[in-house]
């Protein structure tokens, strides 16, 4: 099965993505919505958390796992680097890939966490793969919460992304990174108010593509892997306010099962 997991409900944001791209493979998704967020948390913290989150899937069967969060990407370096015998997949060099490809001007603008965003790693992997490019980030810490808490097209949240995005517009960057897997949520919104000739990078569809050609690769991973097109979602703290957001984003209604650290 492959295992997903986020702070809370920005994840299923991959599982939709990984549900498109292989309409068959078993999922599991852990959202740890007691901890949630983490984007304001430290590094430390937030490693801590991603290492339990990654052995909670490792115990539940999981073949592969995805850290559907750009927070716990950039902060574990273990899920960058491969530590794990099962193939751990993070959403930022995906995304990284992405963003190269769609950029025409090499002006990039970034956006994220604190802790994303502090971490400095899309500057750094950017920069190594095309020392050309200028990148322009921005922390959005507002914008998580707006997202857990279902205000998608109250005009509150449209000013709030509109102020967030506005350094960015005026460097001209023609390509935009949604740095955290709530935004592409708000894809909408962002699009406006950044503009249309600006492109988004969603690192959902990045990285679910990177695994669907992952298991072409490796048949023999994918050939002890569970295809009943089922899914199951734990979190770490149930509430109608998550079942409300993941109904819009996975356009049905999902049975949570709650786990207790
Ligand atoms: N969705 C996550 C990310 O991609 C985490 C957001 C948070 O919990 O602050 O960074």
């Amino acid at each position: 099965m492959i295992g997903i997991f986020d702070s809370g409900i920005g994840g299923l944001t991959v599982v939709r993505a990984v549900r498109k791209a292989l309409p068959d493979h078993d999922l599991l998704y852990y959202g740890d919505t007691a901890r949630s967020p983490y984007g304001a948390k430290s590094v430390d913290t937030i490693r801590d958390y991603a290492l339990e989150n990654i052995r909670f899937l490792l115990d539940e069967g999981a073949d592969i796992i995805v850290a559907a969060c750009n927070s716990a990407s950039s902060a574990a370096p273990e899920v960058m680097t491969g530590r794990y015998k099962t193939p751990v997949f993070e959403v930022v060099t995906p995304a990284v890939e992405a963003a190269l490809q769609a950029t025409r001007t090499g002006r990039i603008g970034v956006i994220g966490t604190r802790a994303t965003i502090g971490s400095g790693i899309y500057e750094s992997l950017l920069q190594k793969a095309d020392p050309e490019v200028r990148v322009h980030s921005a922390p959005c810490p507002l914008l998580v919460p707006l997202v857990e808490e279902g205000w998608l097209k109250k005009p509150e949240t449209t000013m709030i992304v509109k102020k967030y995005l506005h350094p960015l517009k005026v460097r001209r960057i023609d390509t935009l990174i949604l740095g955290c897997t709530h935004y592409p949520v708000l894809k909408e919104t962002i699009g406006r108010k950044i503009g249309k000739r600006v492109r988004l990078i969603d690192a959902s569809t990045a990285v679910a593509a990177a695994v669907k050609s992952f298991l072409k690769d490796h048949p023999d991973i994918d050939q002890k892997m569970r295809k009943d097109g089922s899914d199951r979602f734990v979190v770490s703290d149930s509430t109608p306010q998550f079942e409300n957001t993941a109904r819009v984003i996975l356009k049905r209604t999902v049975r949570l099962e709650t786990v207790r650290h």
